[in-house]
């Protein structure tokens, strides 16, 4: 699983009608990566935040789109037609253009055709992949046997995985064909790019029928968890701050609670939250959301931490 997973929001934080805690098990996972700072947990949030716009975008930009899974839940729920998505790392570059040449359905295919074992595992991960298709395959592969799906450098293939089950404790190929071949029936609205994402929102930030998620590795303020997690980690966050001043567009950010942040936020007159989460430690944590005008957002309920945790399984 991913770093952060997702914990049960407070009863009653997405609108009158959800006084239930919403559960992570209720938000379709569409994604193919157990991505380390995956926002599956976020989604609710995501689209709490879309509801609110007072136009419909004509696209949504995602300058650091990692394993993908709000470009994802905005397509498939028809909350925008189009999405540009944008990641520098190359191994997750591979699978996203894999997907956008039209290849889904092969690396479907050979995610289901393929016999997981410690031998067949070194064997295909000793290759060097001669093209973007194998690139893809294999990074599919890394991300599930490694230890918390991190593909960053010093990242390994996990000894014990869970429940005793080793390599293939996430290993689903049965799922993982499936959404391929889901993701395959959205890929000609998706623009991906392995570029800088801040020159893609420069490039957005005219365009006032764009909205912008923004999700950057968080190495703000001294911390650390981007650059252990992922291979690029260094942004220049006062110039990512600047550049969201200038855009248009509305725009949403997700940064982890430092003054550093805070006063960048202060300085520019956004606007901030904090929202609950849990990382894999089941530890409590908080995470800032950030833009120009959050009185859409749900306030807290007084008692917090319901402490039942999502299914897990599936991912
Ligand atoms: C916090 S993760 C995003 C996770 C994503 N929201 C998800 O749900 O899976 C940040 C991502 O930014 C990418 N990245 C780092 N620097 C970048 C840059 N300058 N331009 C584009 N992507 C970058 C990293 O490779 C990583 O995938």
């Amino acid at each position: 699983m991913s770093r952060i997973e997702q914990i049960e929001l407070y009863p009653g934080i997405f609108g009158k009608t959800a006084r239930k805690p919403v559960n992570v098990a209720t938000v379709p996972l569409r994604s193919p990566f157990r991505y380390p700072g995956g926002k599956t947990w976020f989604v609710p949030t995501f689209r709490e935040w879309m509801r609110s716009l007072d136009r419909n975008p004509e696209l949504l930009i995602e300058p650091f789109v990692g394993g993908g899974i709000i470009s994802l839940t905005a397509l498939f729920e028809n909350l925008v037609p189009g999405v540009v998505m944008v990641d520098l790392d190359e191994d997750i570059a591979a699978v996203w253009q894999v997907v956008i040449n039209g290849d889904a359905k092969w690396l479907a295919e050979k995610i289901g055709s393929f016999e997981l074992n410690g031998d067949t595992l070194k064997e295909e991960l000793s290759k060097r992949p001669a093209n973007t298709r194998e690139r893809a395959f294999q990074t599919i592969l890394k991300n599930r046997t490694f230890h918390g799906g991190i593909l960053a450098n010093g990242s390994g293939i996990m000894k014990y995985g869970e429940n005793g089950k080793g390599i293939s404790s996430r290993w689903y190929p049965k799922t993982l064909y499936k959404r391929f071949m889901n993701i395959d029936s959205i890929a000609g609205k998706i623009d991906f790019r392995r570029v800088d994402g801040l020159g893609v929102m420069e490039e957005f930030a005219d365009n006032e029928n764009a909205v912008f998620f923004i999700d950057p590795p968080y190495t703000a303020g001294g911390k650390n968890a981007g650059r252990r997690l992922y291979k690029y980690n260094e942004i220049n966050h006062r110039r990512l701050f600047a550049i969201c001043a200038e855009l248009k567009g509305n725009f949403l950010m997700t940064y982890d609670v430092s003054d550093g942040v805070k006063a960048m936020v202060a300085a520019h007159g956004f606007d901030m939250r904090t929202i609950p989460m849990k990382n894999t430690h089941n530890n409590r944590m908080f995470e800032l959301v950030i833009g120009r005008d959050l009185s859409w957002f749900p306030s807290l309920p007084r008692s917090p931490w319901v402490a039942k945790r999502g299914d897990a399984s599936r991912r």
